[in-house]
């Protein structure tokens, strides 16, 4: 029997008395989305299946419309009418916007409702009455593939089957060979679970559709507000909304870590509501909508195996995956990379033969796969070669930072072409980890732990050396539904010196507004409180990409120093006019251009961009302005040797991190305190998965951590103080020699926690914890090898 939630439970009525205690009625103009106000706005709440898997039989919309103030409850089949009942993913899958007949997923869009305000809308949302004939889900990625399971996307022309993609990088045949000949070889099957993007804002929109001058503006919460508005002039290009009269508005973001990058069926419906009807439309998700609908992150079965000599050099690594996608792959990756940039699980050490392959399946739950802070599948690619050499190191009895050392790629071995098809820019990771264990002491730390098991106590260490990837990408192999993944700058510089720089990113509070001013104040010699950063606003910003994965420093802020210096150029010409000499007897100090041997004959960067108004040489174009498109011709490769230190109580099973030490490596550094803020933040979301967050589902279907009442999400209180340092190899190719840095933390993060439980309990033989390792799991574990009776 089919056990599901009733709409009561999802939410009761009496939304509408609720207005006058509602702390959040925010009066006046604001700068997120929910701020927004517009004249004649009307509210758009959605109606969500309580099933996983049923039929749609009747939708009855009368008791809803007789509430007053319910405008017009919007269903799959009106959207049919206009073909705006599905849309393509990111991936060229495709996804309901409001199903005609059926629904995938617990929480799926059913209806709209639309009220003249949000709680009627809610009230309305309640009222009405859904008949569904419930029909037994697909759950389990792994039967999904059984034969006899049922075909979820029947709606696709002759798919006999719930496989959706097969992925395969490497040298087959060798890395076999070498497994078949290799003294030691190691395997673990893991589980990177579902988890949830819980950024503080949710997501909504304002969709404000001008009739007469059939012009859209949408308000939106979006991290790539130049894709949005192409994708929107793709799926609705034929009823009018071509791209030049949509205007995509990206204000504010409360976070977005990845999960603003997809386009909700929210969005859509908000659009073909607003164009309807002329009126402006806002949708705003509540927070059990945003942890149970929206894109999930994750979600990799893997089966990670390396070969290598019994004195601890690494030959071979192989990895197998199972990707469970839900209903529909609505991943956020580039095109060419069905599995994200998961081939860069390859790891920091210096061996040639790897072969990975993966297989993508549909099930009954929520679509995604969203690089949840993190460039693209790297999490998971991290987490299985950080796992796997720790388990090789025990297996052989070798200290695990010592195994490291011994098969670390050596900084003069850069560039490293990896076995799955890499080029690694720089690195030093030798240093970056005899800096982490100098900092945490770490063979002390090893005396200590040897003292304390004779004592009964359990304190383990775990390592973690990553290199990570990002900065997508180089046009020849990014791109997302085709358009390649360059990045932009403009930079205006106006008559009296002041600037305005525009970007095709978006910050979501990576203090972009900081960091780009920077850039080109070092450029230029401009003082950076006098360059205005914006980005966006697809009506004023040039195009590009945004802002996920983090690309921005590598993608826009190369761009931002190559635009500053065609500007540069173009001081030189002036200054070398006004100072009647040629450009070759001209030297550069930031602010100023002055003669080689002769400091005093200068001219300030404010007096030529005056000239460049006022005074310009003859046959030059006026002004200073400059644009560039930046496509980098490499990913930048970041890494970091994170060591963690845990004590395992012996009874309670209550793991307690007593340490961490993170060093990291994003090449040059723009600004430290922001990058040390983003490895803060990184590692506490790293921490989640590792012991708290995982998206739990039960055989109906059901999700059964749907509140933040039972999904959660660490804080303050549950972080340890992060010890954060860095070591710095510039980029080669970055014009500032900056890599990415937002991702590193996350992604660096579950393995070294992981490993350090692992290490304080394996003298008990216990070999691996799948994430998130709590204390109850932990329990089950050691009651599985005896400890507990
Ligand atoms: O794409 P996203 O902004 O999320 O990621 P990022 O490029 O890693 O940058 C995150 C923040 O750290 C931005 O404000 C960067 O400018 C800053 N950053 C830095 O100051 N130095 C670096 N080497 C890398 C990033």
């Amino acid at each position: 029997m089919i056990e599901c939630k009733t709409s009561k439970e999802i939410g009761g009525m009496g939304h509408s008395k609720k207005r006058k205690e509602d702390a959040r009625f925010i009066q006046g103009k604001g700068h997120y989305v929910d701020d927004v106000k517009l004249p004649g706005m009307v509210y758009m709440d959605i109606v969500r299946s309580p099933y996983a898997y049923a039929k749609i039989k009747k939708i009855d919309a009368s008791k809803a419309l007789a509430i007053p103030g319910v405008l017009a409850v919007v269903t799959g089949k009106d959207l049919e009418q206009y073909n705006l009942h599905w849309m393509p993913t990111l991936m060229s899958d495709t996804q309901m916007v409001l199903p005609t007949d059926m629904v995938m997923y617990q929480a799926q869009e059913v209806a709209a409702v639309i009220a003249t305000d949000k709680y009627i809308a809610r009230d309305g949302r309640d009222a009405v009455i859904v008949e569904y004939e419930p029909m037994t889900p697909v759950m389990d990625p792994f039967k999904s593939l059984d034969p006899n399971a049922p075909v979820l996307r029947s709606d696709k022309p002759g798919k006999t089957d719930n496989h959706i993609w097969h992925w395969e990088v490497g040298d087959k045949e060798k890395t076999e060979d070498v497994f078949s000949q290799a003294d030691v070889v190691v395997k673990q099957q893991m589980h990177i679970p579902r988890i949830h993007v819980a950024s503080i804002e949710t997501c909504g929109c304002v969709a404000a559709y001008n009739k007469v001058e059939n012009h859209l503006t949408m308000y939106m919460t979006t991290q790539a507000p130049h894709a949005i508005r192409t994708v929107i002039a793709l799926v609705a290009g034929h009823v009018g909304l071509t791209e030049e009269k949509v205007r995509v508005i990206s204000p504010d973001i409360g976070g977005g870590f990845g999960g603003k990058v997809p386009v909700y069926p929210g969005y859509v419906i908000a659009i073909a509501v607003s164009f309807l009807t002329g009126l402006p439309v806002k949708w705003i998700e509540d927070r059990s909508e945003n942890l149970q609908a929206d894109s999930f992150a994750r979600d990799y079965h893997i089966t990670a195996e390396m070969a290598g000599t019994k004195d601890g050099q690494i030959l071979a690594t192989r990895f197998k995956v199972l990707a469970d996608h839900g209903y529909t792959d609505a991943s956020a990756n580039p095109s060419k990379f069905p599995t994200g940039l998961f081939s860069i699980g390859t790891g920091s050490y210096n061996y040639h033969n790897a072969y990975m392959e993966a297989d993508a399946v549909y099930t009954n739950k929520p679509p995604g796969g969203v690089a949840y802070r993190c460039s693209f599948r790297v999490t998971e690619a991290v987490h299985a070669i950080e796992r796997i050499t720790d388990i090789f190191a025990r297996e052989i009895g070798k200290d695990p930072a010592d195994l490291r050392m011994q098969n670390f790629i050596k900084k003069e071995e850069f560039p490293w072409a990896s076995p799955t098809g890499w080029s690694y820019d720089s690195g030093d990771y030798h240093a970056g980890l005899q800096k982490a264990m100098d900092a945490i002491g770490y063979h002390e730390l090893r005396k200590e732990q040897a003292e304390l098991r004779k004592q009964g106590k359990w304190m383990g260490i775990g390592i973690s050396t990553f290199t990570e990837v990002v900065g997508a990408g180089p046009s020849k192999d990014f791109d997302i539904l085709g358009i390649k993944m360059f990045d932009s700058a403009e930079i205006r510089v106006h008559p009296t010196g002041k600037a305005i720089a525009r970007f095709g990113t978006k910050s979501q509070g990576q203090g972009h507004e900081t960091t780009y001013a920077q850039i080109v104040a070092e450029e230029l010699g401009i003082p950076m409180e006098h360059i205005q950063i914006e980005e966006g606003d697809t009506d004023t910003a040039p195009y590009g990409l945004g802002t996920y994965a983090s690309r921005s420093t590598p993608t826009a802020g190369a761009a931002a120093a190559m635009a500053a210096r065609k500007l540069r150029d173009k001081a030189k010409k002036i200054a070398a006019y006004l100072l009647e000499v040629s450009e070759e007897d001209l030297e550069w100090e930031p602010g100023k251009f002055f003669v080689k041997g002769a400091p005093e004959k200068a001219k300030s960067i404010q007096e030529i961009v005056f000239a460049s108004y006022t005074n310009h040489p003859p046959g030059m174009e006026a002004g200073f302005e400059a644009t560039h498109y930046y496509d980098p011709p490499n990913l930048t490769f970041p890494s970091g040797a994170y060591i963690c230190v845990v004590d395992v109580d012996p009874e309670t099973c209550h793991i307690k991190i007593r340490r961490f030490v993170a060093i990291d490596d994003c090449g040059n550094i723009i600004n430290p305190m922001i990058v040390q803020g983003q490895v803060h933040g990184g590692l506490t979301q790293g921490l989640a998965p590792a012991m708290y967050e995982e998206l739990i589902y039960d055989e109906a279907g059901n999700i059964l951590n749907g509140t933040f009442m039972d999904y959660l999400v660490p804080t303050a209180v549950e972080s340890p103080s992060w010890e954060t340092g860095h070591t710095v190899t510039p980029s080669p190719h970055h014009p500032i020699g900056a890599k990415g840095v937002g991702e590193s933390p996350t992604v660096g993060a579950p393995p070294a926690i992981v490993n350090a439980i692992v290490d304080a309990v394996s003298h008990l033989g216990i070999k691996h914890l799948e994430i998130p390792v709590t204390p109850y799991k932990l329990f089950k574990e050691l009651k599985a090898v005896g400890y507990f009776k």
